[in-house]
């Protein structure tokens, strides 16, 4: 009993963050700073080619062994065994739904009938949450999310034999969405596009919360392979190659890169467009959508702001992801690197913020 209280008293890192992708494992620590947050620290580990893929964890032995030498190496500089995760949106179903004011009995059942209606898995094998949105009048608008049970239980699985506490789960848009949407437009409706290397997302946000989402055929392995072709050289030394503006100006590459990357980013932002407006939806036509912001290493392709804005017609940005992170002093992190992490901040973001009593006690 004594030595539950002493743990229970002691202050305890909060939860970090834990981005698994089919690359890398990626995590970031924050730290109490005596105004906002500070990232104690952060880092990647990439994993072997097929151990995860599309957000399936095929290796679970190999992703465990990388999260253990991960902890084991930083545990003593004071990362957290506790630990959020994000589930990749190729394994989570998310749907918007609206349903009468009901007493909360009867709205879990609706909810479920619903979701049933809705939601293209088996819900006997899933894990079902909501999370209601928006209560207008009469109506409640609300946010469904579904995930089969295999697959949060095998991250689940993966974290905990690396010897790791899995408090949270969520949906990665979400942590994007935190990451990315400043406490100023909080109100707006906006479109983050998350560019990783395997996939890309397109995220409708708007006053309440990340609630739309499509996948689009585009990455930034993609694009280095395609560069790769035409430059002749190998991924190893397109991977060095910094994707930046002066890269298009450079005497050996700048113009062979220009033409690569042309088509793909036109092709990139019509499938945009045209996701925005099959979405058919009042938060997210085009001319009422204030901004689309850009996240995830594929933010970084020379001219993929302007290409974007000029044929979607809505002005875009890359994002800053640490900008939430406020009044600490200790960011040792680029905004070209926090747009790699960014997932990783909106999770370690929620860890901070967590109440501690309720959370870790279950753990003690
Ligand atoms: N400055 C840069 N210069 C060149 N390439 C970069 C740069 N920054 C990122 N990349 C490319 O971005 C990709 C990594 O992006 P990111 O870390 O967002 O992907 P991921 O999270 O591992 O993948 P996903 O989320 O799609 O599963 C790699 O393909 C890398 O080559
Ligand atoms: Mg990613």
């Amino acid at each position: 009993m004594l030595e539950n209280l002493k743990k229970y008293t002691q202050i305890i890192p909060s939860a970090f963050g834990l981005d698994i992708s089919d690359s890398s494992v990626k995590f970031v620590q924050l730290s109490k700073e005596r105004r906002g947050f500070g990232i104690s620290m952060f880092g990647e580990k990439f994993i072997p080619e097929g151990a995860v893929s599309r957000g399936l964890i095929k290796e679970p032995q190999e992703i465990s062994k990388i999260l253990t030498t991960v902890f084991e190496k930083f545990k003593n500089s004071g990362l957290s065994e506790y630990a959020i995760l994000s589930l990749p949106d190729e394994q989570t179903f998310l749907q918007v739904i609206s349903l009468p004011f009901l007493s909360d009995e009867e709205l879990e059942s609706a909810i479920f009938v619903e979701a049933e209606r809705n939601i293209p898995i088996d819900l006997d094998d899933a894990y079902l949450d909501y999370f209601i949105l928006e209560k207008n009048g009469d109506t409640l608008k609300i946010l469904l999310a579904a995930a089969n049970k295999s697959v949060v239980d095998g991250y689940i699985k993966v974290v905990v034999d690396a010897g790791l506490k899995p408090v949270v789960i969520e949906p990665e848009v979400i942590a994007i969405a935190r990451s990315i949407v400043s406490e100023k437009e909080k109100n707006n409706a906006m479109i983050i596009i998350e560019l990783g290397a395997n996939r890309t997302r397109l995220i409708g946000y708007s006053n309440y919360g990340a609630n739309r989402t499509s996948s689009i055929d585009f990455s930034a392995e993609y694009i280095n392979n395609l560069v790769v072709k035409e430059l002749k050289i190998s991924l190893q030394e397109v991977k060095k190659l910094n994707w930046d503006v002066n890269l298009l100006q450079d005497p050996k590459y700048g113009a062979l890169i220009k033409k690569v990357i042309e088509k793909p980013l036109s092709d990139l932002a019509k499938a945009v467009k045209n996701n925005i407006t099959s979405w058919d939806s009042d938060e997210f036509k085009i001319n009422s959508i204030k901004r689309i912001v850009l996240s995830g290493g594929g933010a970084s392709i020379p001219s993929i702001t302007e290409k974007i804005s000029s044929l979607v017609g809505i002005p875009t940005d890359i994002g800053n992801p640490i900008q939430n992170i406020r009044g600490g002093k200790n960011i040792p992190m680029s905004q070209k690197t926090s747009l790699l992490f960014t997932t990783a901040l909106g999770l370690a973001f929620r860890g901070s913020n967590l109440d501690e009593r309720n959370i870790y006690k279950d753990f003690v």
